[in-house]
């Protein structure tokens, strides 16, 4: 009887989810504590949408999206955006390689397998899979994607078009993570190039291609656990719904789960530890969670920015006095990693480093 294995006797690729199980084993369930699952959950349109178009036009305009994008950052660490110049034909392409790729037989997607966190291309089947207590309803194929001449022959050549739309979809959304990061630098009173220049000749940008396959029980278990992510921003495309960010605002401050609805070319931009620290907590990083469908494959694209590996961000000067103290440690992209290797992250930890 399989439902009695424990997390130990799940192998890498060969997981209840590529097995297709008719109920979720024990190592899959979440404990309450992890999941929230007393949460107010709203399906609302409450989530702040940003039209990027209007970033674009006169500075008095500029001006007044740029408070929109602070006040959204301030209050969830997350926003929506709109006419952002990307052709959607891009988009659903790379949807379209990324269920081509998880539709690969397993012996195809193995060749990718890899439990080491600082590999440019890793498939895998949940965080630490075969080593965490819980485990998440997740696949997926994290690699590098800029600078993209350096990575693109190490990413998957098979479905064929994979490099090319993958590509494509990459370098589009790397552009926009730089306009976002200008507006942001903008907001935080640091001016447009404050670190744009720098992401654009040495960022990190890892793309997290993800599949959640359907679950028989999406109640009890979770795609991926309450986290923020360790990048400067996140820029996530998805299929449907499933992503739900914490707002910790509501209820006089105890804080709600909200499900981010899904309308077809809305992008989501989070904000991640990188810029928390860079705005001295001023914006906060979104506390996030994927929840799962009983009959539907979710897909996600998840474009994670930030400096290069080892430049540390840090709290900087100009927002710094008596009343700001700098109140986070400087850290890098690296420094996440080796945190990440440390510690067991299964319970859905930050990694952010206050003083
Ligand atoms: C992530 O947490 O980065 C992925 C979120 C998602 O699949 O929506
Ligand atoms: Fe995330």
């Amino acid at each position: 009887n399989e439902k009695g294995e424990n997390s130990s006797t799940f192998k890498m690729g060969n997981s209840a989810q590529e097995r297709s199980l008719p109920y979720v084993p024990d190592c899959y369930v979440v404990p309450p504590s992890c999941e929230s699952r007393d949460a107010l959950k709203s399906n609302s349109e409450i989530v702040p949408t940003i039209d990027i178009s209007r970033l674009r036009s006169g500075n008095d305009e500029r001006r007044r999206v740029i408070q929109e994008l602070s006040l959204a950052c301030q209050q969830f660490g997350f926003f929506q955006i709109v006419n952002y110049g990307i052709n959607q034909r891009i988009l659903d392409d790379a949807l379209v390689v990324t269920k081509a790729f998880f539709e690969l037989p397993a012996k195809e997607k193995k060749k990718f397998m890899s439990n080491d966190v600082y590999a440019p291309v890793r498939y895998s089947t949940s965080i630490k899979d075969g080593f965490d207590k819980i485990q998440f309803w997740r696949i997926f194929l994290k690699h590098y994607a800029h600078p993209l001449q350096r990575w693109i022959h190490l990413w998957p050549q098979n479905p064929p078009e994979y490099r090319e739309k993958m590509g494509k979809f990459s370098e589009e959304v790397r552009k926009l993570s730089l306009e976002i990061m200008g507006a942001i630098t903008e907001s935080l009173g640091l001016g447009r190039d404050y670190l744009s220049t720098q992401m654009d000749e040495n960022g990190m940008q890892v793309m997290a291609v993800n599949c959640y396959p359907p679950c028989p029980e999406p109640a009890t278990a979770l795609g991926l656990p309450p986290h923020s992510d360790y990048s400067c921003i996140t820029i996530l495309l998805q299929n449907l719904a499933g992503l739900e960010i914490f707002d910790s605002t509501a209820h006089g401050g105890s804080g709600r789960w909200v499900l981010v609805p899904e309308v077809k070319g809305v992008l989501k931009v989070h904000i991640g530890d990188h810029v928390e620290v860079l705005s001295n907590g001023l914006y906060k990083s979104v506390v996030h969670k994927v929840t799962l469908n009983k009959d539907t494959t979710r897909i996600s694209l998840a474009s994670l920015h930030s400096l290069g590996k080892d430049e540390k961000m840090s709290v900087p000067n100009q927002l710094v006095n008596d009343e700001n103290p700098v109140r986070y440690r400087e850290s890098s992209f690296n420094d996440f990693l080796d945190f990440l290797v440390k510690n067991d992250i299964s319970q859905g930890d930050r990694f952010i480093d206050t003083l």
